[in-house]
C-alpha cells in the first residue's frame, strides 16, 4: 500500500488555500481539515456567549469556555464535503460573516485557545492521509509533514475572490470592506506572538495571482511525482 501523506498547506487569508486542499484531498482520497474554521467556530462561540464586548474580550471567560467547545466536520453528501459543527450545531454558513472574520484574529491570539485546538488538530492527523489548510500547519501542527506548500497572492486578487464566494452565499458585501479585513488579518496572523503566520524554511510557495485551480493541481502533481522519484 503507498504510504499516506501528511501535507501542510498555510499562507494568507483568501487566496485559494481551501479549494486547493479539498482538490488534493479529494484526488488523493484523503481527509480535509479546515483549520481556520476551528478558529471560526471559537469565535462564534464567544460571540454568542458575549465574551468579545465594545473591542473587549473576557480572555478568562474564554479560557474557560474552551473546555465546553466540541468542533466536529461532518461529511454533507449533498456538498461533497463537509461542514463545521459547534457544539452538534451546523454552523457551517455563520463562521463565514464578516463579522465572525472581523473578531477570529484576536482570539486566535489567545495561547490556550491555539494549544487546544493545535492538540486536536494533530488528534485529526493521527491515521495520516490527511490536507490540513491554515497558517502555523507546517510549522507548529505538524512540522514533520511530508509535504509543506505555502500559498500567497496579491490583495486585490484575493479580495475579489472572497467577495465571490460570499456572494455565492447570498452575504451582502462590498469590495473595499473586504479588502480591508483581509489586509487587517494578514498584518495580525504575521505579527502576533503565538504562531505567527510564517512560510517553514522547507516549505514550497505557491503564489496563485494567475493560476487556475486546474493549473495549480497540475503543478501539485509535478511537485508529488518529482518528490516520489526523489526518494
Ligand atoms: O483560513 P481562515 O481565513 O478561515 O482563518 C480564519 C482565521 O483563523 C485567520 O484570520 C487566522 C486564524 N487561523 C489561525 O490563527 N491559525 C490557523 N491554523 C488557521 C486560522
Amino acid at each position: 500500500m503507498e504510504k499516506k501523506l501528511i501535507i501542510a498547506i498555510d499562507g494568507y487569508s483568501s487566496c485559494g488555500k481551501s479549494t486547493f486542499a479539498k482538490s488534493i484531498a479529494k484526488l488523493l482520497n484523503y481527509i480535509y481539515i479546515d483549520s481556520g474554521a476551528m478558529y471560526r467556530a471559537v469565535t462564534l462561540y464567544c460571540m454568542r456567549n458575549n465574551l468579545i464586548l465594545n473591542d473587549e474580550i473576557n480572555r478568562a471567560g474564554i479560557i474557560e469556555g474552551l473546555k465546553k467547545i466540541n468542533i466536529e466536520f461532518l461529511h454533507n453528501p449533498e456538498l461533497e464535503g463537509d461542514e463545521t459543527f459547534l457544539n452538534g450545531e451546523n454552523v457551517e454558513r455563520e463562521i463565514r460573516s464578516l463579522e465572525v472574520a472581523s473578531h477570529v484574529s484576536r482570539i486566535s491570539m489567545i495561547a490556550e485557545v491555539r494549544e487546544r485546538l493545535v492538540e486536536l488538530q494533530q488528534k485529526m492527523g493521527e491515521g495520516k492521509g490527511i490536507v490540513m489548510d491554515g497558517r502555523d500547519i507546517g510549522t507548529v501542527v505538524f512540522p514533520e509533514a511530508d509535504i509543506k506548500i505555502f500559498m500567497t497572492a496579491s490583495a486585490d486578487i484575493r479580495a475579489r475572490r472572497r467577495l465571490d464566494e460570499l456572494k455565492g452565499k447570498s452575504i451582502v458585501t462590498d469590495f473595499d470592506e473586504v479588502r480591508k479585513n483581509i489586509v487587517a488579518r494578514d498584518i495580525a496572523d504575521e505579527n502576533r506572538d503565538i504562531s505567527p503566520l510564517r512560510r517553514a524554511d522547507d516549505a514550497v510557495i505557491l503564489d496563485n495571482s494567475r493560476m487556475t485551480v486546474e493549473e495549480q493541481m497540475v503543478w501539485f502533481l509535478q511537485m508529488l511525482n518529482k518528490m516520489q522519484n526523489e526518494s
